[in-house]
């Protein structure tokens, strides 16, 4: 038999059904996922409104390629433009976050025609070719891939980045960061630096580019992370949310960028299923104030957990949440899972990511609390 190329460490667990911030596995034992799928469910596993969309574009026609016109691209934009309030801005649809990022960074090269990348320590961009490159961890940069075009420099340090600029900064196409770190552990973008960013790539004619691929789509209750401070970039990446689970990804583009024919381009990008997808997912973050509850029970999860003695930091915003914990704790996460049946993401050294539906209720979060803590108490 044909094996699967085992590039994943897996739970042996099988889930086979979801709804809301529910799973179930094949014997029918049921899981709080406060893990999304890793930032992926952003309404809930199986909302109605979000299945039913999808059977119904289903019934009419799956898929057509670019050479035509998809009028659903058109309606996804409007919606974006007004829930995320850049209705100025332009959507370029793809597949996934590491392509978002790809096509961004490259749109920043054709409009400036520089080559230099500023990228921060940790840094997670994905893993296509720039994209990998922009990713803090050379472990999974294949040689092919090596590039002398990327500069990393330490996450929040305005005085390094006003060096870099200083010293090379008319060879700087794009600085790219996440607004929230996510798989550099939960660490939050500081309202100055972001301002420091968006004024020197100004100045030097450079690209502000936000990967919100994790971060954004509401899930720290503002629609893009990185706008919390004020500040706007030029390019916005998404992914993970957007589609609830359907492969989509996205660009926000700002007006001083024109397309011409050919410029960027992907068969899959934009497809009638995944629009279906995705406009069934900004139709219920609209009607059900998603942006409002993140917010909410975001804010509560984190004034709970940081009046926990056991826990060494609580990092985050909205439902973006990281729990540092001591080496000694390192079980925690396990035993959630295996004893509590709730999913949870994870971050190295020790911390504990949650990343659940934003429509979480008080009562869900609640439940994590209380069995958290009892958790917690055991070690
Ligand atoms: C911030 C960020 N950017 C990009 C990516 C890559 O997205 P994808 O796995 O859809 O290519 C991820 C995935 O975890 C991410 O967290």
């Amino acid at each position: 038999m044909m094996k699967l190329y085992g590039v994943y460490p897996l739970n042996p667990i099988e889930i086979v059904k979801g709804n809301g911030s529910y799973v179930y596995d094949k014997t029918g034992q049921q899981y709080l996922d406060l893990y999304g799928g890793h930032a992926v469910i952003s309404i809930g596993h199986t909302n109605p409104h979000y299945v039913a969309s999808i059977k119904n574009q289903l019934d009419n026609i799956g898929f057509y390629s670019n050479s035509i016109e998809i009028p659903q691209q058109q309606h996804l934009a409007g919606l974006l433009g007004e829930v995320s309030g850049l209705n100025n801005y332009q959507l370029f649809l793809c597949n996934s976050g590491a392509e978002a990022n790809e096509n961004a960074l490259k749109l920043a090269s054709f409009y400036n025609g520089k080559k230099k990348v500023i990228a921060f320590s940790k840094a997670f961009h994905g893993r296509t070719s720039l994209a990998v490159t922009a990713t803090d961890n050379p472990k999974i940069v294949a040689p092919v891939n090596e590039t002398d075009n990327i500069v990393f420099l330490p996450f929040n340090d305005e005085s390094a980045l006003e060096q870099a600029f200083a010293t090379y900064g008319a060879e700087v196409t794009a600085v790219i960061i996440e607004g929230i770190q996510g798989v550099g552990g939960i660490q939050v973008a500081t309202d100055s630096f972001l301002a420091k960013i968006r004024s020197l790539t100004s100045q030097y004619n450079a690209v502000f580019i936000a990967d919100e691929v994790q971060c954004g789509y509401g899930r720290t209750g503002s629609f893009y992370a990185v706008n919390d401070g004020g500040v706007k970039a030029d390019i916005y990446t998404m992914a993970k949310g957007m589609g609830n689970g359907f492969p989509i990804g996205a660009l926000a583009i700002s007006p001083q960028f024109k397309p011409w024919h050919g410029q960027l381009g992907t068969t899959f990008g934009g497809n009638h299923l995944a629009c279906a997808a995705a406009i069934a997912v900004l139709d219920v973050i609209k009607q059900d104030n998603l942006l409002q509850n993140a917010k909410m029970i975001g804010d509560y999860l984190m004034s709970e957990l940081k009046g926990n003695n056991k826990i060494q930091e609580v990092r985050g915003k909205g439902l973006m949440i990281g729990i540092d914990l001591a080496p000694e704790l390192k079980d925690v996460r396990k035993e959630l899972l295996f004893k509590d049946h709730i999913f949870t993401g994870t971050a190295s050294p020790n911390v504990i990511r949650l990343l659940p539906a934003l429509n979480l209720t008080k009562a869900d979060a609640d439940l994590f609390l209380e069995k958290f803590n009892n958790r917690l108490q055991q070690f």
